[in-house]
């Protein structure tokens, strides 16, 4: 996996470095290293995105191919700032040695990564085939053995219900274009007393210059149909989303970022 790093850093310093062969440094900026970096994948998004339009793929496809594109290069930010680095420290307290957890939108197994130690066994599921499989080379090379995972959505019918105690969904809630049902299935798949634990970026929130031009920015994109759907939500959209769905709200919270919010969604016990 280090030696794939490594090829890849190679192969991508080679594209865009521009450094000559007698080691003259690079011309470029890290900041135009990344501008670059991301032209180029916006510029493979459309490419393809354009193929697909033309044979008819539906919106299911469509989604499935982006998240495809983006695994290439997903881990390269290793940030500890990451929302679901953060997420994660909030949700182990709720996590138990015996639990059976799902992880909802595992991409490639980051979050699964860090928590099989602390559960009895993790269930990753993802849209995206290439994401998979970059999770499961991980997951084999540190020979963890309590995790599986499986090119699934939440809605296949794929698990019966009350399966889990914890579900996460994280950095996903804003991605489904049909939250109310995914969050329903949610409920149906945890056993009572079971919790649903979230983290969604809501940048109808964003404070920060740079945030709300994104926000625009995504706007722009996913009304054009450029990007795959993308909520752009209020943190209290995402409350009451889990409310509707049947949860009792125990943790609601900003994360560092302010546009990150973090919140518990539990399945009550009915007596
Ligand atoms: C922003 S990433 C978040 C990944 C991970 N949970 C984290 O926090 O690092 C979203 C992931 O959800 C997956 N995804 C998007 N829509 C999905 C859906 N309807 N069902 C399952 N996975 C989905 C994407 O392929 C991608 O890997």
């Amino acid at each position: 996996m280090q030696q794939k790093e490594k090829s890849d850093n190679i192969s991508t310093e080679k594209i865009f470095s521009m450094k000559k062969s007698d080691d003259t440094p690079s011309r470029i900026s890290p900041a135009q290293h990344g501008l670059i970096q991301a032209l180029y994948l916006l510029a493979s998004v459309a490419f393809k995105w354009f193929f697909l339009w033309i044979r008819g793929g539906n919106k299911k496809q469509r989604t499935t191919l982006f998240w495809d594109m983006i695994s290439e290069r997903y881990d390269l930010d290793s940030s500890p700032d990451r929302p679901e680095h953060k997420a994660v420290q909030n949700a182990r307290k709720y996590l138990k040695s015996s639990d059976s957890v799902l992880d909802f939108g595992c991409a490639t197994a980051g979050v699964m990564l860090r928590l099989a130690d602390s559960v009895g066994f993790i269930h990753g599921i993802d849209i995206s085939p290439k994401m998979i499989e970059a999770g499961r080379d991980k997951l084999a090379d540190r020979g963890i053995a309590n995790v599986e995972t499986s090119t699934a959505t939440i809605l296949d019918e794929y698990f019966k219900p009350e399966t889990f105690d914890v579900i996460l969904a994280l950095n996903i809630v804003h991605l489904l274009d049909d939250r109310k049902r995914a969050l329903a299935r949610a409920y149906e798949l945890l056993r009572p007393g079971g919790y649903l634990i979230t983290v969604t970026p809501c940048l109808a929130e964003a404070r920060s210059f740079k945030d709300r031009m994104i926000y625009v920015l995504l706007l722009i994109l996913t009304g054009i149909r450029f990007l795959p759907h993308i909520g752009l939500l209020r943190s209290v959209e995402v409350a009451n989303a889990l409310v509707n769905a049947g949860f009792e709200i125990v943790e609601t919270k900003n994360l560092e970022r302010s546009e990150q919010h973090f919140v518990v969604g539990k399945k009550v016990l009915l007596s």
